[in-house]
């Protein structure tokens, strides 16, 4: 049987590929610790999981719940963005479920993108952007975020054949893999540059609430005019550390909103009900208790940024995201090979830079979901084995 020919434009998702290798040393026994993906490793809160059980024992929420997310879903969302961002969503028209964000990330380039179209992509970045676009033949067109521009893509020194010829412009602040927060005159400098150019765009927006120092994140529709050009995805699987319950949602320009769900109309059957319910806690419930969590990852950035410098790493200081961005050691050959070397002699499971694109390289991204403890020690073994190797 021979796949189809778009698959040749589709690798594996690299982190799938890790998640393979890494069952195959856990079988021949290795401990392994993992900080190569971003999953919470802690729990939403007693009340979100009580909205879920509630609801489960309902005999009525057992259906098909509908394609675009129940009325109640829809509406809490509306009133969320409203109380947290300041923001009108009309929950009819401007709000949508998704099974997930990389879901919806994923089915806006068979909403948007014809073979041939442009959609513009930041490198390094979340792989779905790319890959979306790829599936359906789109063309990716790169926008490199370097260091020295604070990781923010230069989209004045766009070309103007490029900028014409694009139907998407990819953005994410706080930003996976490589951390940087993105100030509001950027936000507005992409509104304004998605309005000149007649672009749709799409920003991600799943880490706004994991920040630290006294940081504040925003949603893009605080910009004035973009519910014209935007379309927002977020997530509750940061937020709320419900990463495997799949729920997100899309807000922002109607009818955008509405190719969206058409696609998907046709593809899933919407977010099952409890899921949603419990989603309405996490979004309606009180919301104090992610200081106290942030606080947690705070103490594992700080015991990341001071620790790898012991061995020749350094970790870009970030305020915001689940994770921190970190130059590998200047002796080793490349970012995969490096953690490859500490996945298979240290157990330690790290994501090199270069699965998120070729400006990734020279780079790894190391997750803050993990208990401090097993942090700690992953650490320590990353300390041993870098040092045994440069001896
Ligand atoms: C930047 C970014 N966008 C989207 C997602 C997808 O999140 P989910 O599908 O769990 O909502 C992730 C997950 O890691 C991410 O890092």
């Amino acid at each position: 049987m021979r796949p189809a020919a778009r698959m040749t434009n589709l690798p594996p998702y690299p982190f799938a590929r890790l998640g393979k290798r890494i069952s195959e040393l856990k079988k021949t026994g290795m401990d392994i610790i993992r900080l190569d993906i971003g999953s919470p490793d802690m729990p939403p809160t007693p009340e979100i999981i009580r909205a879920l059980e509630s609801s489960v024992e309902k005999a009525e929420t057992h259906g098909y719940p509908g394609f675009t997310g129940t009325p109640e879903f829809r509406q809490a969302v509306a009133t969320y963005y409203e109380r947290r961002f300041g923001v009108r969503l009309d929950p009819g028209r401007e709000v949508l479920s998704l099974i997930g964000s990389k879901e919806g990330i994923v089915n806006m380039a068979m909403a948007f993108v014809d073979p041939g179209d442009l959609v513009l992509v930041p490198n390094p970045g979340y792989p779905a952007y790319a890959m979306g676009t790829c599936m359906v033949g789109g063309e990716v067109y790169e926008l490199p975020l370097l260091p020295e521009r604070g990781f923010l893509p230069d989209l004045a020194g766009i070309p103007a054949s490029v900028a014409e010829r694009a139907k998407l412009l990819w953005l994410n602040y706080p930003n996976n893999p490589t951390t940087a927060t993105a100030p509001m005159s950027f936000l507005k400098e992409a509104v304004d540059f998605a309005q000149r150019h007649n672009i749709l765009l799409c920003y991600d927006n799943p880490y706004y609430e994991l920040v630290y120092d006294g940081h504040q994140e925003h949603s893009v529709l605080e910009v004035p005019g973009a519910m014209d050009v935007a379309l927002e995805f977020n997530s509750l699987s940061k937020t709320y550390n419900m990463a495997g319950w799949r729920i997100g949602m899309a807000v922002g320009r109607g009818d955008a909103i509405a190719a969206l769900a058409q696609v998907k109309s046709n593809i899933d059957s919407g977010v099952f009900q409890p899921i949603q319910d419990a989603a309405i806690a996490a979004l309606t419930g009180d919301q104090e208790w992610l200081k106290e969590r942030n606080a947690i990852y705070r103490k594992r950035r700080d015991m990341l940024l001071e620790t790898l410098p012991r061995f020749g790493m350094e970790g870009y200081r970030s305020s915001a995201s689940l994770y921190v961005w970190a130059k590998i050691p200047p002796d080793q050959p490349s970012s995969e090979e490096f953690a490859s070397q500490l996945l298979e002699q240290a157990g330690v499971s790290i994501a090199p830079g270069s699965f998120f694109g070729s400006q990734g390289e020279g780079y790894v991204r190391i997750s803050l979901g993990t208990p401090t403890d097993r942090l700690a020690e992953a650490l320590e073994r990353m300390e041993k084995a870098v040092l045994l190797k440069q001896r």
